[in-house]
């Protein structure tokens, strides 16, 4: 081969492994197997070490941007690692701060003491010390179980390694953010897309030497499980951390009262562009540690702080189409196809345009020009348009009346909440009978979160729905695999693949379940919620019987939004015949109680009254946390009515001929053996 043929030959590899690491750390999704991408590699090495005069900047030789693993152990954390609930303006804020009011039964004008951390945008990690040695790092992972990274996060040198101050707890999780700076990014732009890509693929390096060229930070600003931790708030322990040898966030403050959050904030937002680090909020916590367990979780977020998001990055480009696309909610969402820019080291092609009135009320039609928004994980959108560049032919945008899937009439609804009409249109079909509604279903049920069958992906659930193979989630596990492995692009080895992940996943929790049937408002949490009071598959399905929906507003979190979504679809009977067809396939694990054997358990509370500086809500979640039940009507099952001041008469009367227990607040206090 000649110098030339050589060169281009290994330009051509070096191009196309260059690509499979662009997916595989910028879009999380790797396009070729490990095996192909370990052999392109060695290719290339053995043409660098044959031909000494090939070079090139990108060579695997020199980057550190090989492939992350994905063979970390998977740890529980003692303590799960929780997210966050955001807020994104004053008026959010004030609600935050009203509910915790309200929780802790003061006055609205109640000044809370806050802690105000500069939220940077890295990676979380979890780090243990037994006696001073940093013995365990884990990574996030879903927040109950994560992955064993100790050796790459021993390479930070931030982290300390040992510890010898006398008041150092005996153990403690250590949590905080691993993160790069913006001035050491400069020099890795070509491989990711933005600092946290490079921290998050830098992280999870099969070999810690490969971490260890990337200038990782790491700063601390919480815990997990501790033992001997003497502080009781935030903010002194941040201080502690800092005596410890942490690095913590020197624009870290102590704030009291909504306004002056935002005065932070606004200063903070100024000073944003000059930082070193990626920050995208500033989040809040209540500072005082007995308030914080008072007013504990929600879900998987606690009530006692929230992160108060920055807006977001911006570019111009112009609007090239406008499609709708159909939900699995039936949703009809516009969506502008755009000419593709890059914004904050994304590319981006496609914006959401919310709804038909966001097209009326922005005036936003083919051809514009306009301002399009990114923030966060959030899908763009598009700010304004520049009427000035508006050209003569770009005509106004009619919204379809009806669906371009099914051709079924679009319905806007009424909402209960805001008491308005929903600006959403929808279509009106129900159930699997509208192609893209039934389609965009199946991908919900497949999907990662729901019953995450592996190598199921959208793509295999357009092209087995369009040759008849599934329709409704119950015909994935009965699919004919003999027609599968004569289509082309399987084969057997494939087949048995696809039906071994599909029989793994046969065993499922009963949240999951619930998730995966894509109910209206029925998320993870809602879902969590829902299995954890049914507790048995056959409880949630005799829905259909009991019709006691009003019942689930018992449950902390669930509102009437949700129970009408619940409700809607038990009187849907293809949804009834999807369910009955799954507990015949499914072996459906009932829900773990985390608690099952609290000082309440199997006892069930009614209150009636205010009770004395203890809000409804705080004694909601006191029994629930101790295993007991609350409930909204007294009925032979009730075990305690709550009396507190001003009580309802009609239901101490109704308690007394029941021969309910009566109790007051000293007494209830007492049964968890706590003084009030
Ligand atoms: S506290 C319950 N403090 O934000 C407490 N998180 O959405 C949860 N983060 O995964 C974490 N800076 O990666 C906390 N000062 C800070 C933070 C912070 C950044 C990230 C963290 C977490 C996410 C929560």
């Amino acid at each position: 081969m000649k110098k030339v043929e050589i060169n281009k030959l290994y330009k051509k590899k070096i191009k196309l492994i260059n690509k499979y690491n662009q997916f595989y750390f910028n879009e999380s999704a790797p396009i070729v197997s490990d095996k192909i991408y370990d052999e392109l590699k060695k290719e290339i090495l053995v043409l660098e070490n044959k031909y000494t005069f090939l070079k090139s900047s990108k060579s695997p030789a020199n980057t550190v941007g090989h492939k992350p693993s994905k063979n970390f152990q998977k740890v529980n954390h003692k303590v799960p690692m929780l997210s966050l609930a955001n807020a994104f303006s004053e008026e959010d804020l004030s609600n935050f701060q009203k509910k915790i009011a309200n929780f802790l039964s003061k006055n609205e004008g109640y000044e809370i003491s806050y802690c105000a951390e500069p939220k940077i945008d890295g990676i979380s990690a979890s780090l243990t010390y037994v006696n001073g040695v940093f013995k365990k790092g884990l990574s996030r992972g879903d927040g109950k179980e994560g992955e064993d990274i100790t050796r790459n996060l021993s390479t930070i040198k931030d982290i300390p390694k040992k510890i010898l101050s006398k008041n150092f707890p005996e153990e403690i999780d250590i949590r905080g953010e691993v993160f790069i700076q913006n001035s050491d990014f400069e020099n890795l732009k070509d491989k990711f897309a933005n600092p946290r890509n490079a921290a998050s693929g830098s992280l999870r390096q099969k070999n810690p030497d490969d971490t260890k060229k990337i200038p990782l930070k790491f700063i601390a600003y919480t815990f997990g499980f501790e033992k001997g931790l003497n502080v009781d708030n935030q903010f002194d322990y941040l201080k502690k951390l800092a005596s410890w040898g942490f690095k913590t966030n020197p624009l870290n403050k102590l704030i009291s009262g909504v306004k002056k959050l935002i005065e932070n904030y606004n200063e903070i937002e100024k000073k944003r562009s000059n930082l070193d680090f990626d920050i995208d909020g500033i989040v809040y916590k209540v500072n005082d540690f007995n308030l914080q367990k008072r007013l504990g979780y929600v879900a998987n977020a606690p009530r006692w702080a929230v992160a108060h998001k920055f807006s977001s990055n911006k570019a111009v480009s112009e609007i090239k189409d406008i499609e709708i696309q159909i939900g699995r909610t039936g949703a009809l969402t516009p969506v502008a196809k755009i000419k593709p820019i890059n914004i904050g080291g994304v590319q981006v092609s496609n914006a959401t345009l919310h709804n038909e009135d966001e097209i009326i009320r922005k005036d936003i039609r083919i051809g514009d020009t306009v301002t399009v928004e990114r923030a966060g994980d959030v899908i763009p959108h598009i700010l304004s348009v520049d009427f000035k560049k508006r050209k003569k032919d770009n005509l106004k945008f009619i919204f379809p009346e009806k669906c371009p899937s099914c051709g079924s009439k679009t319905i806007k609804e009424f909402n209960l909440t805001t008491k308005k009409e929903d600006a959403v249109r929808r279509c009106s079909s129900e159930g699997y009978s509208c192609e893209k509604i039934s389609i965009e279903k199946l991908k919900h049920f497949v999907s990662k979160e729901a019953f995450n069958i592996d190598g199921f992906g959208k793509k295999i659930v357009e092209s087995f729905w369009k040759l008849k193979l599934i329709k409704f989630p119950q015909d994935i596990f009965q699919l004919d695999y003999n027609i599968i492995e004569s289509l082309e692009g399987w084969g057997k080895l494939s087949v048995d693949n696809l039906k071994y992940s599909i029989n793994e996943k046969k065993n499922i929790s009963l949240e999951r379940l619930i998730y995966s049937l894509g109910i209206r408002h029925i998320g993870l949490e809602n879902a969590k919620l829902l299995s954890k009071y049914f507790n048995t598959f056959q409880n949630f399905k005799n829905l259909s019987k009991t019709n006691k929906f009003n019942d689930l507003l018992n449950i902390d979190g669930i509102g009437e939004t949700q129970v009408n979504s619940v409700k809607n679809f038990f009187l849907v009977a293809i949804n009834i015949k999807v369910l009955n067809e799954l507990e015949k396939l499914l072996n459906i694990k009932v829900s773990k109680n985390e608690k099952k054997n609290g000082l309440l358990k199997d006892r069930s509370f009614l209150v009636t009254g205010k009770l004395d500086k203890i809000s409804r809500a705080e004694v909601k979640a006191l029994i629930e946390d101790n295993s007991g039940i609350t409930v909204s009507n007294i009925s032979k099952k009730l075990n305690y009515l709550i009396i507190g001041e001003k009580p309802t008469k009609k239901k101490i009367e109704s308690a007394k001929a029941l021969k309910i227990k009566i109790i007051d607040q000293g007494e209830f206090l007492k049964m968890l053996n706590k003084t009030s």
